[in-house]
This record gives structure tokens, sequence and C-alpha cells, in this order.
């Protein structure tokens, strides 16, 4: 039966965790995959998140189903998080899902019942499993061009121009913070533009935030968002607290929609809610009651902010030293760039057999299209990398 299957397309992403550990070479270095790690290395799990699933397991007296949207109170805060406390929660519906990505395949299973010839425009580039994932759901992908890899800028004049090119009732795929994999991100004038632009053509904004609180900080990362979410009748967000919350394996987010009303957003996330019926039926809950209770308790959640922005700020120190040791290593300000980025990633600008060479010759390991996971730059060895760096460009 299956021996006239071709192998299956490796992810991208994931193919370096593998690669990595088995590696024996004891000074190599991880800047794959977009997982947070301290100083020492370490994905740890949070403080306020460790004391919530304390106090789940001492007060938890069952573990019968939720139903299909999970954790209403998880919902309900996670609206406020991503929208704001002025956000007009009346039209607003949620589904818990098993992380950002089972938030983006709701929303996209949701898309394809409602516009089944939409098209969604995603940026170029983008996260590598924003195309399979849309294609799954049986969606047509176009894509806007959006990074110029010469200066690292947002090529927004081109993003603008392609957009204008999307009929009424596509969707547009947006990065809310922290593009991935390039760091370049929308001003706020630019997320302005973006919007008036959506609404002029009748296109539907659709919000990926999975870095909120790693690139301005909590709030600043949903400024664009709500800069939308102001303007326009309708948009669907997908939410991960993967990142935030360092929940990564216990597949924490939310799918929302904004409807025009309220009845209409009830009719959208029915259809949401029946859609994940058929791929999963319900979520896990256990990541997501974490994450509520943190949400809700005053002390808890000031602990978490404060240990979110600890992370958030390292990055930043990483970004500025780690440019500097380019600056150093290089002669040049060909790198300056990474200082300018925000949130969890940037893009070198290295061809894949640059990448190749720093992985078999120094043990360096990064995404092909030459994107770094700053959170895994070795704070005392950064002149070393640079070096590597420097001695693979041509
Ligand atoms: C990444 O971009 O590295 C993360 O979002 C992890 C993943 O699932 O790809």
């Amino acid at each position: 039966m299956f021996e006239d299957l071709q192998p299956a397309p490796t992810d991208k992403i994931l193919a370096l965790i593998g690669l990595y550990r088995a590696d024996p070479r004891t000074d190599k270095v991880d800047l794959g995959v977009g997982v947070y790690k301290d100083r020492a290395g370490k994905t740890v799990v949070m403080r306020a998140v460790r004391a919530a699933e304390k106090r789940l397991l001492e007060t938890q007296d069952t573990k019968t189903y939720l139903g299909l949207a999970g954790d209403l109170a998880f919902n309900a805060a996670m609206a406020d998080l991503v929208f704001g406390k002025s956000a007009d929660v009346t039209r607003i519906r949620s589904a818990q899902a098993p992380g950002g990505s089972g938030a983006l395949r709701l929303a996209a299973e949701l898309l394809k019942r409602t516009r089944p010839d939409a098209v969604v425009w995603i940026s170029n580039p983008t996260w590598p499993n924003h195309i399979p994932m849309m294609r799954g759901a049986g969606l047509t992908v176009r894509e806007y061009p959006y990074f110029d890899a010469e200066s690292g800028t947002v090529r927004f004049d081109a993003m603008l121009a392609a957009l204008k090119e999307a009929k009424s009732g596509d969707a547009v795929l947006l990065h809310g913070c922290c593009h991935n994999p390039t760091g370049a991100n929308l001003t706020a004038a630019q997320w302005a533009e973006v919007a008036d632009l959506l609404v002029a053509r009748g296109l539907l904004p659709f919000v990926d935030i999975a870095y909120q609180g790693f690139g301005e900080g909590l709030e600043a990362d949903a400024a664009g968002l709500r800069i939308v979410a102001g303007k326009v009748p309708e948009m669907l967000v997908a939410a991960s607290c993967s990142k935030n919350f360092a929940v990564y394996r216990d597949r924490v987010g939310a799918a929302m929609i904004m409807g025009r009303t309220g009845p209409e957003a009830d009719m959208a996330q029915g259809h949401m809610l029946a859609a994940a019926r058929t791929l999963y039926s319900m979520p896990p809950d256990h990541g997501a009651a974490a994450v509520r209770i943190v949400l809700e308790d005053k002390d808890l959640r000031a602990d978490w902010e404060a240990e979110l922005e600890e992370m958030r700020q390292r990055m930043l120190r990483l970004r500025v030293a780690f440019a500097e040791a380019l600056r150093r290593q290089s002669n040049s300000d060909r790198f300056d760039f990474i200082a300018e980025h925000r949130g969890m990633f940037s893009r070198l600008g290295l061809r894949e057999d640059q990448v190749e060479r720093l992985r078999a010759e120094h043990g360096v390991y990064m995404v092909g299209d030459s994107r770094i996971n700053v959170a895994g730059l070795p704070e005392d060895g950064l002149d070393k990398l640079a070096k590597a760096i420097v001695s693979v460009l041509d």
C-alpha cells in the first residue's frame, strides 16, 4: 500500500533540530529553530507558568471535556492581550487552538468555507510553513514582496503595489510583529496605510501574531494589529503563546475572528469550531489553562511580564553586540541592520552554500535562507562567530 510513496518534503526548520543534536562538536552554535534560550543555552519554564501549573495541579478536580472552543476564560484573556482593553469585544470571537499553527489552520479553514476562491496574499519571504498550511486548507496563495536583502528593510512601496492587484474578498496574511524570518517590521504609519488599502479594496486582514512581547514590548507589538482592527470591518487573527509564555510543546494558541457584528462573528466562530471538530475535535487544555491563570492573576501576570521583558532586553543587547562584532570582523557596516531589526530573527543575507559551509566547517546552524535565532547567539563567543561568518563571505 505504501510502496508508491515518494519521500515527504522535510521542514527546513525542524530538520535542523535533528542535525544539530547529532553533531558531536562541543562548540557548535544553534541559531536554528525559533526557541528562546537564556545565556546558558537553556529554554526554561517561565516562573509564572511554573507557579500556574502548580496551582492547576492542586486545584483541578476533573479532566472532562471543555468543548470545541476550549477554555473560554483563556479565549477572553487572549482577546484582551491581543486586541487591547479598548477593543469592541462584542464583535470578537475566539477558539483556543493547538498552538499558533493550529490557530492559523483554523482561520484558514474558516476562510475556505466562507470564500472558497479567495487568494491568501503572503509576504515574500515568510515562515516556511505559512504557504503549505494555507494550501493544506485548500486555499490559493500569492506572494507580495516584503524584504530588500541589500538594505535589510521593508519594500513597502512594492508591497502596496502588489496588494493593489488583490481582488475584493482576498485575504492578506500579515506578521503582527517580529517578522519571521527577516526581523524587519512595518512602522505604525505603514500599518495605517496598509489598513486603508485593505478597506479600500475589500481585503480581509489575517494577522499572525506569534512573538508579542519579543519586539518593542507587549503593548507596542500589538499596535499595528490594533490600528488595523480600528479601521477594518472584519479580520482574522492567529495568536501563539509558544514563545511569549515559553509553552512550546504544550501547544497553546488562539484563532480569533472580528466580525462586522456580534451575530456575524458567532456564525463565523460556529464554522471555525465545526472545522476544529473534523481536524482534532478539541484543543489540549493544560498549557492554555496555565496561561489563563497567569493572565488572570495580578501577581503572576506582573512576574510574567517582567520575565518576558528581561528576555526581550537580552535579545536587544545581543543584536547590538553581534552587529558590533560583525562590524569589527568584517570592517564594514554590512550587518548593521541586525541592531535595527526586532524580534527573534534576522536574515544575514548569505547564500545557501555559505550557510552550509558554516555548518560543515564551524558547527554553526541556521536556516538555509541565513535566518538566525538571535536568542541562540553565544554571548561570550560573538567575535568567534562573526569571524566564522566573515570567513565564508566572497
Ligand atoms: C520558527 O520559525 O523557528 C518557529 O516558529 C518554530 C517552527 O515551528 O517553525
